[in-house]
């Protein structure tokens, strides 16, 4: 695109009345009209005035004042088609300024170029003030580009010397400038012992500073020096924490802490500021609690945490277990109001009461006439009236009254109860009935008349189903105590009554002898009245005196001989014992059987024999005595012979003859008839024979009987 076509346009009238006038003259693209200008160059001299430029002609530039040649265009523009100028844009550039430098305590606020046209501004540092202009000009003076002026300086801000104060001094008293920065510290006078001392009001330090970075000021007014005192500091309900002092002066602080159930309503710090008042004023105790809530018969705080009771507190009331406000209400809420007191407190708490107990056919038991109403706790006996009974057959039921206003148990009911027979035992009596109506559970204890005795058990109890359990006794005779007898005693002492059967026994006292059997029996002998069986023994001394027997022994060997005392006797040998081998004490302390005797052994005359012939017949024989003898048979004699006596009675060898069978004894008895001899005096021989016989017969008894 043409460069120059803002330009054309710019100066389109112009153009346009030119072409018009020329447009006979010459072709229509062959001519421009004036070249454009430009801020940093102008036409060379000599074609000013010229106003139509021919087609392909060329216009030159020179640089205006401040600018240069820009080496990298040409400096000539020319005319081409369409009636344009072609060629660069700019054609000059400006000049340069040298840096111009920065002021002491100041700078340079930097520009993009330092180039002829632009300015550049100053500026100081903190604490520093400008003199002079802060801006300058890159100018050309003389056609040279240059600074239209010089830098501007930058100097410290001074403040004004420190004010005076009365009483006090600062410590720049010697120095005449304070720049910005400075400080100065005042401090009061000392006073003399006694006098009260200065307080520095305000901050010991000022320093010199600026609010327009143009004039000093001081940072804070100067300090006073004043004689400042701050009253005793007191808080009702309240003590001071801080250290006390006899006098408050200014800056001194005071901390403040409330008593119990007491708050500060602000700061707890106070200052003595520089009007001799507490800064801020001294707080106030005020009180922050209710007070303890007040304790409530049969009842318990509930939730009790901590001793403090700040407005809005809630306390709850609990009653104890069976305890109650009103009917229902257990709890009961007070609440610390503004004014630090409690909302109604509760009246004690109510045992809660149970309902009166109606039971149909029953009643309670023990109830004074003064109970109006049964209370928690209370434990109450209901009983059914005679012939009813509670289910399980119970008599009497505990009720207590629970926590919750009911009985627990429940209460019963009274059932029609079933009865046990009336007991009716012959001899007896009932003495005690636990009930008087022999329903289930009733206990009898039964007795018997005097002269009976009770069989079973004497207590019983009416069952369930309706039967005594144990079975109910019976009344049997007794029989009285034994009888008593003098120095000895029975196994009974002291029992009155002995049933049927009944065994005692009596003892002596020691060295006695019972006398009669030791033990009698309660009997009966016609079935129908009970007596002692036999005579009760006698105790008594009885001694028999030792047992003689010569030439004898005695068995057992024994010393004494109290009545019953048996003792055996036995002979030595070749003696016999005649009377009984034993003998027994008796109670009139004489031996019975009589002792015996050992005497000399003799043998009896060997029995009689039908054809034994003895010489030297007698009755008796001493030991060791022989006897001859022989036998006869059919009227011949045998050869004789011998036998001894010996030492235990007998004949050795038994003196016999062979017997005849039976046959020949009747035929000999025949032959007695035969003899001739009259019948009474055989008879009387034959007597005579059958005695001697039977006393044979008895002493081979006798024999057996004592050595048997
Ligand atoms: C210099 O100061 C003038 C006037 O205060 C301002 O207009 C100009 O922008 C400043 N130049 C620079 C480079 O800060
Ligand atoms: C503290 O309490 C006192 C006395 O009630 C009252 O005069 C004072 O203004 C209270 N101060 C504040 C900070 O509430
Ligand atoms: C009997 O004879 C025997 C022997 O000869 C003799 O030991 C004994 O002592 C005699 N007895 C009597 C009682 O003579
Ligand atoms: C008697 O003594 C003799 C001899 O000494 C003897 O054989 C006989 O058995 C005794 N008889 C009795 C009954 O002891």
């Amino acid at each position: 695109m043409p460069a120059l076509e803002l330009g054309r346009q710019r100066d389109r009238a112009a153009i346009l009345g030119l072409f018009v006038t020329t447009a006979l003259v010459v072709a229509v693209d062959s001519a421009c009209d004036a070249p454009p200008r430009f801020p940093s160059a102008e036409l060379q001299e000599r074609y000013k005035g010229t106003t139509i430029f021919a087609y392909k002609s060329i216009v030159q530039y020179v640089c205006r004042p401040g600018y240069t040649r820009d080496v990298n265009v040409g400096d000539s523009l020319t005319c081409g088609r369409g009636n344009k100028w072609y060629g660069p844009e700019e054609i000059c550039i400006p000049k340069q300024c040298t840096y111009p430098g920065e002021p002491a305590n100041g700078r340079l606020i930097l520009p993009e170029k330092f180039s002829f046209g632009s300015a550049v501004n100053f500026t100081c540092n903190t604490g520093y003030r400008l003199v002079g202009n802060p801006q300058i000009w890159c100018v050309v003076k003389n056609g040279v580009v240059m600074w239209d002026r010089d830098i501007p300086i930058c100097e410290a801000i001074p403040c004004s010397p420190p004010p005076e104060i009365a009483n006090g001094q600062h410590n720049g008293a010697g120095k005449e400038l304070f720049e910005y920065g400075a400080s100065v510290t005042y401090t009061c006078n000392t006073v003399k012992r006694g006098e009260k001392p200065f307080s520095l009001v305000g901050d010991a330090s000022i320093f010199c500073t600026t609010t327009d970075n143009v004039n000093g000021v001081w940072s804070k007014p100067a300090p006073k020096c004043k004689v400042v005192n701050c009253e005793q500091p007191s808080v009702e309900n309240g003590q001071l924490l801080s250290r006390y002092r006899a006098e408050y002066v200014y800056g001194d602080t005071v901390v403040f802490d409330c008593n119990f159930r007491y708050t500060l309503n602000s700061s707890d710090a106070s200052t003595c500021s520089e009007n001799g008042l507490w800064d801020p004023p001294l707080p106030h105790c005020l009180l922050s609690s209710c007070g303890d809530p007040p304790d409530v018969h049969n009842a318990v705080k509930a939730k009790l945490a901590g001793n403090l009771f700040p407005v809005g507190t809630v306390i709850t009331y609990e009653c104890w277990e069976g305890h109650q406000f009103s009917p229902g209400e257990d709890t009961w809420h007070i609440t610390c109001l503004p004014d630090f007191t409690w909302t109604e407190t509760p009246h004690s708490c109510e045992r809660i009461r149970c309902p009166d107990p109606a039971i149909r056919n029953g009643k309670p038991l023990g109830v004074p006439e003064s109970q109006e109403h049964y209370e928690y706790g209370d434990i109450l006996e209901v009983t059914c009236n005679d012939g009813y009974a509670f289910k399980g057959r119970s008599r009497n039921v505990m009720l207590q009254c629970t926590s919750d206003g009911s009985w627990n148990p429940a209460v019963p009911e009274c059932f029609p109860e079933p009865r046990c027979p009336r007991p009716d035992t012959a001899h007896g009596k009932e003495v005690y009935q636990s009930k008087k109506d022999y329903t289930v559970g009733t206990q009898l204890r039964l007795e018997c008349d005097t002269g009976y005795v009770l069989r079973g058990q004497d207590m019983t109890e009416c069952q369930a189903d309706a039967t005594w359990a144990p079975p109910l006794p019976f009344c049997d005779k007794v029989c009285g105590p034994p009888p008593q007898i003098s120095n000895g005693q029975h196994s009974g002492l002291g029992k009155e009554q002995f049933s049927y059967g009944t065994e005692v026994t009596y003892s002596c006292a020691e060295g006695l002898s019972l006398i009669g059997d030791a033990t009698m029996y309660c009997t009966s002998d016609d079935g129908v009245n009970l007596a002692w069986s036999g005579r009760a023994p006698e105790c008594r001394v009885v001694r028999c005196p030792r047992p003689m027997v010569e030439r004898g022994r005695m068995t057992p060997q024994r010393f004494t001989f109290p009545y019953g005392a048996v003792v055996r006797f036995s002979c030595d040998e070749g003696f016999a014992l005649h009377g009984d081998a034993e003998s027994r004490c008796l109670a009139d302390s004489t031996w019975h059987p009589p002792l015996p005797s050992c005497q000399p052994v003799q043998c009896f005359q060997p029995s009689r024999q039908e054809d034994l012939v003895i010489y030297r017949l007698k009755l008796w024989y001493n030991v060791n005595e022989t006897l001859g003898y022989f036998c006869k048979r059919d009227g011949h004699q045998t050869s004789s012979s011998e036998t001894t006596c010996s030492v235990n009675g007998t004949w050795v060898p038994p003196p016999t003859c062979k017997k005849r069978d039976t046959c020949e004894k009747i035929l000999r008895n025949r032959e007695a008839f035969q003899c001739g001899i009259p019948l009474a005096e055989l008879k009387t021989l034959l007597e005579v024979q059958k005695l001697y016989l039977e006393i044979q017969k008895l002493e081979k008894e006798l024999r057996t009987t004592a050595y048997g």
